[in-house]
């Protein structure tokens, strides 16, 4: 009986193992640029940490249990709650803004679909201790950076940007009352994915009548600065309400990256804890689901019960980035090929090339050897099926002469080299 993973869960062969490193080695090197330091917390929390901000949605599709010590526990699904229970213990000892990140593997029983997995790795990004709309343009600019790093261009990714303080301006103030905007953001953000009837009938069930109900249908198909900026006129404190919104615009334009970014009044985000900006990545072709998620919660940290900041920050995970990526050819194709392969003649020359394989190996290169005395055809089979670049040849006339041959299996050349100058011939040629 073969004993299949979980629906959901992956195998990381090498192949899969080296594209996983790639994605993950690009998404450090932006964040160290942007001058963000590395953390960790726990994959297993306590249950009561999700259930109490998260949100319906992800409390739905969390995987947890009872612990042998009675305890309710929850793999983790995000990585926020933590990063907030984190900072908010240590924040008098931190140096504000607080530029942190995480590459956490993630669980969620979800619906098994095109780009949504029951574990993925997620990139997360947050800047905390920082109410003002800079923060908001540095986590997008870094998410856009991130983008630009895998070669992908504005014509490829595009940046979906909205505020819940603007939509919370323009739903109240065209009659949404104050307490029934938490179903109403619910509906904006299945409005792509929901029949619009279907959805009024949720809108109705939650008491909204059907005017209001209507304006929560007008104000998820706003789009762009000039209709924003003409809906925020028309309603009390509505320019208050957006001025964030268009400096964080006015940000990312004067870093050169305006050009990834639409202004999109659909966007609400599904979890609970969002407080202003909120935005996604996605696919500029619209073929797959978001690649990123984020915005700014500056109620999270003191609702956990530590010292209050503000923050903002997004996630973005590794699946359907690599779904992108590898549909755009911009995966690297495989693992890394050895330096040598060193083969040996005869039995007698096998002490020689274990010798030989480790100096190699001290001096830093990557080694392998035959391991079952098979005839040196065989062996040089081995070492082109790794994609080596040199062969290390070691026989009896070349050991009594203190040489090795040295065989250059990208061109087609090889020379008797002194023994004690393989490392250096190997250098040079690097
Ligand atoms: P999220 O939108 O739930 O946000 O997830 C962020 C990203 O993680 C998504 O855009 C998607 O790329 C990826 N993702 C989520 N669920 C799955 C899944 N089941 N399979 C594959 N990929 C998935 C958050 O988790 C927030 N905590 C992000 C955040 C950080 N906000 C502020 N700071």
């Amino acid at each position: 009986m073969q004993v299949q993973p979980l629906p959901g869960f992956r195998d990381f062969d090498p192949a899969s193992y080296a594209r996983r490193a790639h994605i993950q080695g690009v998404w450090r090197e932006v964040a160290r640029r942007y001058g963000f330091e590395e953390y960790d917390g726990p994959p297993l929390e306590p249950l009561e940490l999700y259930t109490a901000k998260s949100g319906d949605e992800i409390v739905g599709q969390l995987y947890n249990f009872t612990d042998k010590g009675d305890r309710q526990v929850a793999l983790r699904p995000e990585m926020t709650p933590t990063l907030a229970r984190m900072v908010s213990a240590r924040a008098n000892g931190l140096k504000k803004p607080i530029r942190w990140f995480s590459i956490p593997q993630l669980f969620r029983y979800e619906r098994q679909q095109r780009g949504r997995l029951r574990e993925h790795f997620q990139f997360n990004c947050d800047l905390i201790g920082e109410a003002g709309p800079l923060a908001d343009a540095e986590v997008i600019a870094l998410a856009i950076d991130v983008m630009r790093a895998f070669g992908l261009g504005a014509d490829a990714v595009r940046v979906r940007l909205s505020d819940r303080r603007v939509l919370t301006a323009l739903l109240t103030g065209g009659g949404v009352p104050q307490e029934l905007l938490q179903p109403a953001f619910q509906v904006i953000d299945k409005s792509e994915r929901t029949p619009r009837a279907e959805l009024a009938s949720r809108l109705d069930a939650a008491g909204l009548s059907t005017q209001a109900s209507d304006r929560v249908f007008e104000v998820a198909a706003l789009k762009g600065i000039d209709a924003v900026r003409g809906a925020l006129a028309a309603v009390p404190a509505g320019e208050d309400a957006g001025a964030p919104l268009l400096r964080t615009i006015a940000a990312l334009e004067a870093q050169g990256l305006a050009e990834f970014v639409d202004l999109d009044l659909s966007i609400v985000r599904g979890l609970a804890y969002y407080t202003g900006t909120v935005f996604e990545l996605f696919d500029a072709g619209r073929t797959l689901r978001a690649i990123c998620g984020g915005g700014r919660y500056d109620d999270l940290l003191g609702s956990l019960g530590g010292v209050s900041l503000p923050a903002a920050g997004f996630g973005m995970g590794d699946v359907v980035l690599g779904e992108l990526l590898s549909e755009q050819g911009l995966l690297p194709a495989g693992a890394g090929r050895l330096d040598v392969f060193v083969a040996s003649i005869t039995p007698e020359d096998e002490a020689d090339a274990l010798a030989l394989a480790h100096e190699l190996r001290d001096a830093g290169f990557s080694v392998e050897f035959a391991m079952a005395g098979q005839a040196v055809g065989k062996q040089l089979k081995l070492a082109d099926a790794r994609d080596a670049r040199w062969a290390a040849v070691i026989g009896p006339d070349d050991r009594a002469k203190g040489e090795v041959v040295l065989k250059d299996l990208q061109g087609d050349g090889q020379r008797s080299v002194k023994r004690d100058a393989v490392a250096a011939t190997i250098a040079a040629a690097r």
